[in-house]
């Protein structure tokens, strides 16, 4: 009986996409849902039954049985939940919703768009991204693998996301800037310059918010993003996390330099407007 897993239960709408999307393409004979909580087990969402946790994909038949990772809150998260499921050696599932035009855009494998999503002419989505409800990919943007593009984003034109980057609710990323790999873009946040790998940039303009370790401090996000990966290569999460440390740390050095420069800028442009408005 081919067969669809859905792995994790926290996601109802991912739930709907995949039955939306077996309606119209008649794709499986059943849809289950798996979650590694056991609280859940015996559940259903939307008619579809929690029959249990992630190893009963060891008894799934490879031949006709596929997987879809509706993990989605967090990109590590969601490559965590990945790497558990490629360990059972399953297909994966690409799930587009119907409506969503699809001319001229590249996919790589296990993709998901919910509806409403916007895909411009000659955007790509790499391997085991995520596009929301009411985003947008501008024509030519690259979006990485496994990132995810939260509802109503705007990832604009010719934009660069790096593996693993995610993008909150909202959130707009101005054309041709580079997002470097498993960086955050906070929800509703304007993001005007590149951002580094690794960084979380929140605000309108978007500032780098730096974790490292209790430490928290706000920086301008203006400066040059770290070394990006080509989003069309395949997934290669094994950067030592020294040299992850290390891409980060150059980056924010850059970055310093970069918000001295734009705060100059600023100050300019705004005594240029002052001296204006007086001799009018
Ligand atoms: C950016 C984000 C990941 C940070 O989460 P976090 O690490 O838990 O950080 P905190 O909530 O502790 O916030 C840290 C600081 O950033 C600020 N901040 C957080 N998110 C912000 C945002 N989107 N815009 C502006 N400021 C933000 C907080 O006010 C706080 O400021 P303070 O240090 O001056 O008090 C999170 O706030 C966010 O925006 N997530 C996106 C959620 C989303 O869109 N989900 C889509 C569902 S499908």
């Amino acid at each position: 009986m081919t067969t669809l897993y859905l792995c994790g239960a926290g996601n109802p709408e991912g739930v709907r996409l995949a039955l939306t999307v077996n309606r119209d393409q008649n794709r499986w004979e059943r849809i289950i849902i798996l979650d590694d909580d056991p609280t859940k087990h015996g559940q259903s969402i939307l008619g579809v039954k929690i029959t249990g946790s992630f190893t009963e994909l060891e008894q799934a038949d490879k031949a006709s049985s596929e997987v879809a990772n509706l993990v989605a809150r967090k990109t590590k998260g969601r490559q965590a939940v990945l790497r558990k499921i490629q360990a059972y050696g399953l297909p994966l599932a690409t799930l587009i919703h119907p409506g969503v035009d699809t001319l001229g855009v590249t996919f790589g494998r296990d993709i998901t768009v919910y509806p409403t999503a916007y895909l411009c002419a000659n955007a790509s989505l790499g391997e085991g991204s995520v596009v929301f409800m009411g985003a947008i990919a501008g024509h030519r943007s690259r979006i990485g693998c496994n990132c995810v593009v939260g509802p109503g984003a705007v990832v604009n034109a010719r934009v660069e996301l790096g593996e693993g980057v995610y993008v909150g609710t909202n959130a707009s990323i101005l054309p041709d800037l580079k997002i470097g790999p498993w960086a955050t873009i906070g929800a509703n946040s304007a993001v005007v310059q590149d951002v580094p790998a690794g960084a979380t940039a929140v605000g309108v303009p978007a500032q780098v918010l730096i974790m490292d370790g209790s430490n928290r401090s706000k920086e301008s996000s203006n400066g040059p993003a770290a070394e990006q990966q080509n989003p069309n290569q395949p997934c290669d999460p094994t950067t030592p996390e020294s040299e992850q440390t290390e891409i980060k740390s150059r980056a924010l050095k850059q970055l310093r330099l970069a918000q001295e420069k734009y705060i100059e800028s600023y100050r300019l442009t705004n005594d240029d407007l002052i001296h204006q408005e007086e001799n009018e």
